[in-house]
């Protein structure tokens, strides 16, 4: 089956470029609220952002630690509404996001990334769905937000908790999806109960992936060729389309062309180009790749 990809390097508040009801999976990550390396993103996309920053440090105001956090998660929002959009009725969307630790204004604390999107999702009108834990290989514990335990770190109670997981959040548009009976693409996407019974847990533990990417992946948080593959097969079937509105690497468009689904995905970075391209290059299936520049 030859599959066709597009690449839209675009912002995804919008997309015009897709009609409603066009796609039939979502499968992204996004860059996630308050983790540093994403503050500039989020400044640029949003500039009230980049001024509550300034404000911040001037007035030292709890308060705007707030707004920053709301503004970020409005920022995504946008494309979360647009993703609604263009979901047929029965697509499933799958978000992998992680919670931040911080200190922010002298305070340590945790920015539950998971449950903000979750409810931004549900009032959008999507259907939560029981969602996954992604264990990740662990780092070291921490102690009043510094890294690792000191010598007190035997003592209670000042230590944290360390984040060692990510949430792959799944939600569907709609009613369940259906299928003509005996429906090809359907029976020819089948797993094995094998992979049923491992795929369809709560707690994925997929470590160690990351060591084989490359120093620009790790730079921008792709995410394993694993994940990927399977919620592919889990949620979408042959000959589907699939979106990925935060592209990044394009490790969701090399796993759709893998899987003989069609893709699109979304990407304002255009210097990761060489890098999708080298990706989603050399693959045994047969498919059209098309690189779109939208004209502001
Ligand atoms: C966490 S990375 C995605 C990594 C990707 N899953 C991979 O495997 O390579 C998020 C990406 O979203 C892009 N991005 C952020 N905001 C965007 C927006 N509004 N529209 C399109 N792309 C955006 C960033 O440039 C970044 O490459």
């Amino acid at each position: 089956m030859q599959t066709e990809h597009k690449i839209i390097l675009a912002n995804s508040q919008q997309m015009p470029e897709l009609r409603d009801s066009s796609i039939h999976l979502v499968l992204t990550s996004p860059p996630y609220p308050m983790i540093k390396m994403w503050d500039a993103q989020f400044a640029t996309i949003n500039p009230q952002i980049a001024t509550l920053w300034q404000e911040l440090a001037t007035t030292g105001r709890e308060e705007t630690v707030t707004q920053i956090y709301d503004a970020m998660h409005e920022t995504l929002a946008r494309t979360w509404r647009e993703t609604f959009r263009v979901l047929i009725e029965g697509g499933i969307a799958c978000i992998n996001i992680g919670d931040a630790t911080r200190t922010v204004n002298g305070k340590f604390r945790l920015f539950p990334n998971h449950s903000r999107i979750i409810e931004h999702c549900k009032k959008i009108g999507f259907t939560t769905l029981p969602y996954i834990l992604w264990k990740k290989p662990t780092t070291k514990p921490k102690y009043k937000g510094k890294g690792a335990f000191l010598g007190s770190g035997f003592l209670p109670p000042n230590a944290y908790v360390t984040l060692d997981c990510e949430f792959i959040l799944i939600f569907r548009k709609g009613e369940l999806r259906r299928f003509p009976p005996n429906d090809n693409d359907r029976y020819k996407s089948a797993f094995t109960k094998k992979q049923r019974d491992e795929w369809f847990t709560q707690i994925w533990d997929i470590t160690g992936i990351r060591q084989t990417t490359s120093q620009l992946e790790r730079r921008i948080a792709a995410y394993p060729d694993e994940i990927v593959n399977r919620l592919i097969r889990m949620f979408s079937v042959k000959g589907d389309t699939v979106l990925d509105p935060f592209l990044g690497s394009g490790t969701t468009v090399k796993l759709a062309i893998q899987n003989e689904r069609n893709s699109v995905g979304y990407e304002t970075d255009e210097t990761l180009l060489p890098l999708v391209k080298k990706k989603t290059a050399q693959q045994s299936t047969t498919f059209k790749l098309e690189i779109i520049k939208r004209q502001s």
